[in-house]
């Protein structure tokens, strides 16, 4: 049986999560991608005692996995701009595949790492760098393929939306709410880049480049958070009969590809005014296809972690010596389930 060799750099709230669901779905996961993916090495700032014992190199350098020549794959899970660019090319130079939860890597940068990945012959993919556990990257390159896209729009910040319905629901403070969302591992290091939709921002750009295949543009983004608003304005919608939403959108028009990310009034009654919480939601309009909705846990250790090991599973199927024939075996249901909730 083969083996991808897989060296995580960074084990914050993603990186723990990728490394726990690695290791407790690691039959099944061999079983259905028919090769096994071992995590070989891991760089951390503070390496925990137990991780010694775990037979896997561990550094504290983020560099030493990126020239680690038994690493096949680089999951860069650090975040920020630097190092993580650095380490991102630097894993490309030396022919490794790269799975990334970065956004604001990618919608800053990504143009310069994807042209070096395509000289190289490697793959970056980055699922988990948009809407965590949803999977809205592949539904765009791969379900919706067939489609000319003409808008989508939705709620990309799970921080900014679980602070909007706290505020709205139970009245609570936003600072208060905020710190919440930190202890919880949904906000980002600096949580002024959820607040201020930057990071909604670096998603929209993330999405509009997959939907209409243009260059990542994060700069032409206009980009308004939601630290200006009050429970007074939610009351005051709510009147009205609105709820505010936190939404990217972006459209084609006459003059050219909009992309905006702002707080919006949406009717009480519309599907994506009822998306509460840390969950995200997107609505995709294509001209097959028509509206579709993808709607999941935008944020938090397991849902990101969900994408982020769907990615290395892809990087695993493709380099997969298909003459070794690993095949899916059927599901086994045992009953009938009718305790779904849907
Ligand atoms: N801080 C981000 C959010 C994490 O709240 O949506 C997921 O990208």
């Amino acid at each position: 049986k083969q083996t991808l060799r897989i060296g995580i750099c960074g084990l914050g709230t993603v990186g723990g999560g990728t490394y726990h669901l690695l290791n407790s779905k690691k039959t099944e996961i061999t079983r259905r991608v028919g090769m096994d993916l071992d995590i070989v090495h891991v760089a951390t700032r503070h390496p925990a005692p137990e991780l010694a014992k775990s037979g896997i190199r561990v550094s504290t350098n983020v560099f030493d996995v990126a020239n680690d020549p038994e690493v096949d794959i680089l999951v860069e899970l650090i975040g920020g701009y630097e190092p993580a660019l650095e380490l991102v090319l630097l894993a490309i130079a030396n022919g490794k595949n790269v799975v990334t939860a970065n956004k604001a890597l990618i919608a800053v940068h990504g143009n310069t790492i994807f042209e070096a990945a395509r000289k190289k012959g490697v793959v970056v993919s980055y699922e988990s760098a948009v809407a965590g556990g949803i999977p809205i990257i592949k539904a765009l390159r791969e379900g919706l393929a067939a489609n000319s896209i003409q808008w989508l729009a939705g709620i990309i910040n799970g921080t900014s939306n679980y602070i909007l319905t706290e505020m709205g629901e139970n009245n609570r403070d936003f600072p208060d709410v905020l710190k919440e969302a930190q202890q919880l591992g949904y906000a980002e290091a600096d949580p002024t880049f959820d607040v201020e939709g930057i990071d909604a921002a670096h998603k929209l750009a993330i999405l509009a480049s997959n939907a209409f295949g243009i260059a990542l543009q994060f700069e032409r983004v206009f980009t308004e958070g939601i630290s200006h608003i009050t429970t007074g304005d939610i009351a005051y919608a709510e009147e009205l009969g609105y709820r505010i939403k936190h939404l990217g959108i972006t459209r084609v028009t006459e003059l050219g590809i909009e992309l905006r990310v702002h707080p919006t009034l949406v009717s009480e009654q519309a599907l994506i005014a009822n998306v509460n919480g840390v969950m995200n939601a997107v609505v995709v309009k294509g001209d097959s296809a028509g509206s579709t909705l993808y709607y999941g846990a935008g944020a938090g250790a397991e849902a990101t972690a969900s994408s982020v090991v769907a990615d290395i599973i892809d990087i695993a199927r493709a380099g997969r010596d298909e003459t070794q024939g690993a095949s899916i075996p059927p599901l086994a249901f045992t009953a009938l389930r009718n305790d779904l909730k849907i």
